[in-house]
């Protein structure tokens, strides 16, 4: 069977001819245009329509990002405002969603049951139909209900009782307050508000390019968050922030670190969990962030601060194994530290993740299906045998 990179392009060539292109993994495909995210992955630049994520993540809150990517300014005072509005009435989800999390088994895996609530919204939308002139408000409405499904995973999964969001001044406090039945303080809710800007949107990784080809079907904007959901979750992609806490809880002090990056990753040949990144070939510049974040948190919370210490030595010995292949920590290194320093379970971060992430998700379905429509259908190259006969069952070897 022909596997060779070379072979199989030769092949692509041969059935598709020259206007075929074979890409494993779709390394260097080019699916849409946007005006949403640049990134220049050697240069370690991240822009969300055009100004750069350092500034946002000092300056912005998520609420000012919502509008931006969806309408493609800054929202002046009163156009916040009524954004704010919106969100806050639109943090109530039918009683269906609340059940279907509810009745699963409480060790569920996070986002499965994001998955199984985001699929009860689309089956409870039976006449969802793609329009320029509604789309942007309705993904607005669709951003806090996916808090009050987060919150009430989270709630479930600790065998707490329902509860739904409550309006606040902000969408952090709000989720945060929702999750813990706590007032939040500012620095509580400014953390969190930085992370969901942080992990609002990056082009179109694995997750969005999942969802961008359920959209493409003009299938509903839930079908597509499940689609993305799905891709979502595996380690390579937005399971890495809990793989790479998870990493800092089985070194469990500083002084192992060595020895236990010699053992798993240089002996064991595991991958380093948070470091390396498809497009990002010098360091992630949302992991600086995080990292400054987690330095700044964890100050006054020594068991937080235990993990941070052992992340810094961490990253220090992956620098030195992998820097000069340009692996180096991406933006799930460090940002476990800042959920943990919050208060979230491990088990929560691919679910924090997709908190934020909904907003890139739903920005790049509009975008795709409003200005650029065509179904995503790639090609396959076969490789099989050319000609074979049904062979009856009892001749069969
Ligand atoms: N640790 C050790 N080696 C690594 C790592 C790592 N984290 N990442 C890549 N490599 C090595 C591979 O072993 C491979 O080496 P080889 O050429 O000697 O075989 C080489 O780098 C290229 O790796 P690929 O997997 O082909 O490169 P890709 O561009 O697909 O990698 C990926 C991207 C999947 C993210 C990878 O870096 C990885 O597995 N990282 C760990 C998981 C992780 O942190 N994912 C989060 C990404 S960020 C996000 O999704 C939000």
């Amino acid at each position: 069977m022909a596997t060779s990179e070379k072979q199989l392009e030769e092949l692509a060539l041969k059935q598709y001819g020259e206007k075929s292109v074979y890409s494993r993994g779709l390394e260097n495909v080019i699916i849409k245009y946007t005006a949403l995210t640049f990134i220049d992955g050697n240069k370690g630049i991240l822009k969300y329509r055009g100004i750069p994520i350092e500034e946002i993540a000092s300056k912005g809150t998520y609420e000012e990002l919502i509008y931006l990517f969806l309408y493609g300014k800054l929202p002046n005072r009163e156009e916040l405002n009524k954004l704010k509005d919106t969100l806050n009435s639109n943090y109530e989800v039918p009683k269906e969603v609340l059940d279907a999390i509810y009745m699963m088994p409480k060790d569920s895996d996070p986002i499965a049951l994001l998955e199984l609530s985001t699929a009860v919204l689309a089956g409870l939308e039976k006449d969802f139909k793609w329009s320029k002139d509604t789309d942007k408000q309705r993904a607005i409405e669709i951003i806090p209900k996916m808090a009050a499904m987060v919150a009430n995973v989270y709630r479930h999964k600790e065998g707490k009782s329902p509860k739904i969001p409550s309006p606040s001044d902000s969408y952090a406090r709000s989720f945060l307050e929702a999750c813990f039945d706590r007032k939040v303080t500012d620095e509580e809710a400014n953390v969190m508000d930085k992370a969901l800007v942080l992990y609002a949107d990056h082009e179109v990784p694995a997750s969005t390019t999942a969802g961008l080809v359920v959209v493409s079907t003009l299938s509903d904007m839930y079908s597509g968050i499940v689609g993305a959901l799905a891709a979502l979750k595996g380690p390579l992609h937005g399971g890495a922030a809990e793989a790479a806490f998870r990493q800092f809880l089985e070194i469990g002090s500083p002084d192992r670190v060595e020895e236990w990056f010699n053992e798993k990753i240089i002996k064991g040949k595991n991958r380093l969990m948070g470091f390396g990144h498809r497009v990002y070939k010098v360091y992630d510049p949302r992991a600086k962030i995080f990292k400054s974040l987690a330095e700044s948190l964890t100050q006054k919370n020594p068991d937080a601060r235990k993990y941070y210490e052992i992340a810094k030595k961490l990253e220090e010995l992956g620098i030195n194994q992998f820097g000069s292949k340009g692996i180096y920590p991406n933006t799930d290194f460090y940002s476990g530290i800042v959920y943990y320093a919050l208060g979230f379970p491990v088990y929560m971060y691919t679910a924090l993740f997709a908190l934020s992430r909904t907003l890139g998700w739903l920005a790049h379905f509009i975008e795709y299906v409003d200005e650029q429509h065509r179904l995503i259908r790639p090609r396959a190259v076969y490789v099989g045998p050319e000609n074979a006969s049904w062979i009856p069952m009892d001749q069969r070897s």
